[in-house]
């Protein structure tokens, strides 16, 4: 099988050039739910053309890569955008290639801001009492490129009583200034569901603990802010806004964090939308092409059974969609989801009785009658 396979409509001189998606459906369940994304989009009829990638754990099992030589520089330079399953293979034990695929494209490719909606589609999905749709509309900004995730570290006198393990959290003047600032431009250019503005934004750290990093995150969230007047800035401590979150989500508009705590609190945020397979997210440097993954991972477990949960990756593809420009199509995706969720036409995790097949079939008609 070769790595990239393309396939596109015909062409034709009248219509917009179209914009080119590279698929990579990865390990596990990425292999059911991005088919289903990616019926969803041509259902659509967005005007887009998609190669496939056949990176992850079966191509690594097979010939030892795990990123092609010039794979990165091929998805920046070829691609408008990506879009993707998951990775992670009990096979693979280090899970090496997930590394080398999923963080090298967040670091390599520079796709500094993950950017995690966070929206409850249906009172019924949430956990949490009396919480409606219009109580859960926030979105956590995550930093894609720095803190925990880069590594540095090592291991000194291993396997010894004496072993010392050190793990750095490297955060940079500029990567922290530029997720801070995408945060107050993305909280001043985007509204709510309900039309309503966007006008908080709340920094999340550990720096009563974390002094070094924590005071660099504080200091630069105080500059930033105060060039934009017109949003409130607050901040709490990760621990403080996990009691939070699960208490009263209401109160969040838009949340910037680092690597490692956005990771930890978009799990927890999935939960009040109904579970990890019901979240979507973005991997976005401006101007460049982005990539676009489900939050959740290839859950071994439920893989090739097909009953995993599409419409996270579903609403991935609406969001990559919307980020090239093409709202309408996008706007009648969520819109199909949503009405797939009131009729419960779901999945079992999400209260319905349809198969990962089914349930994308039924988003699928819904979007080429809508
Ligand atoms: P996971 O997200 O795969 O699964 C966590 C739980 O959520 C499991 O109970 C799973 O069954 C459930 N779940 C996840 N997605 C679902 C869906 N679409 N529908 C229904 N249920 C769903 O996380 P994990 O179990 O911690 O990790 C499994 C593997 O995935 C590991 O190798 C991990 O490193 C990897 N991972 C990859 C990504 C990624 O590629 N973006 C993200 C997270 C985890
Ligand atoms: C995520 C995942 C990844 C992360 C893992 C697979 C490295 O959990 O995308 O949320 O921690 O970023
Ligand atoms: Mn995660």
């Amino acid at each position: 099988m070769s790595s990239q396979k393309t396939s596109s409509p015909k062409k034709d001189p009248q219509k917009p050039a179209l914009k080119k998606i590279a698929v990579i459906p990865g390990d596990g369940i990425g292999q059911e739910v991005i088919p289903q994304a990616v019926k969803v989009i041509e259902a659509s009829g967005a005007p887009v053309q998609f190669t496939d990638f056949d990176w992850g754990a079966d191509r690594y099992l097979r010939d030892g890569t795990s990123v092609p030589p010039d794979g990165f520089a091929t998805l920046a330079r070829d691609f408008d955008a990506i879009l993707v399953g998951a990775f992670g293979d009990p096979r693979v034990k280090t899970n090496i290639h997930a590394k080398e695929i999923l963080l090298g494209m967040r670091f390599k490719m520079d796709l500094y801001a993950n950017v995690r909606p966070v929206r409850l589609l249906d009172a019924a999905l949430c956990p949490l009492k009396g919480i409606e749709p219009k109580d859960i509309d926030f979105v956590v900004l995550r930093e894609n490129t720095e803190g925990v995730y880069t590594d540095a570290g090592g291991v000194f006198k291993q396997g010894t009583p004496d072993e010392i393990a050190t793990q750095e959290d490297i955060n940079t003047r500029k990567g922290v200034e530029r997720i801070i600032r995408y945060a107050f431009e993305y909280c001043k250019e985007h509204t709510k569901l309900d039309g309503s503005p966007r006008n908080k934004v709340l920094m999340c750290d550990k720096s009563n603990a974390m002094t070094h990093a924590g005071g660099l995150w504080q200091r630069v969230f105080k500059q930033v802010a105060s060039e934009y007047p017109n949003i409130s800035a607050q901040h709490m401590y990760v621990d403080a806004l996990c009691m939070q979150m699960v208490r009263d989500p209401r109160q969040f508009d838009v949340i910037v964090t680092n690597n490692m705590f956005g990771d930890i609190i978009t799990d927890l945020a999935a939960g009040l939308q109904g579970g990890l397979g019901m979240a979507a997210s973005g991997n976005i440097h401006p101007g460049r092409a982005s990539m676009f993954e489900p939050v959740h991972g290839s859950a071994p477990p439920i893989a090739g059974k097909n009953v995993a949960n599409p419409f996270g990756a579903i609403l991935t593809a609406a969001m990559m969609l919307a980020h090239l420009g093409m709202t309408k199509e996008a706007v009648r995706i969520e819109a199909a989801v949503l009405e797939a969720v009131r009729q419960r036409k779901t999945t079992v995790d999400i209260g319905g009785q349809l198969g990962t097949k089914e349930a994308g079939e039924w988003v699928c008609e819904k979007v080429s009658k809508g």
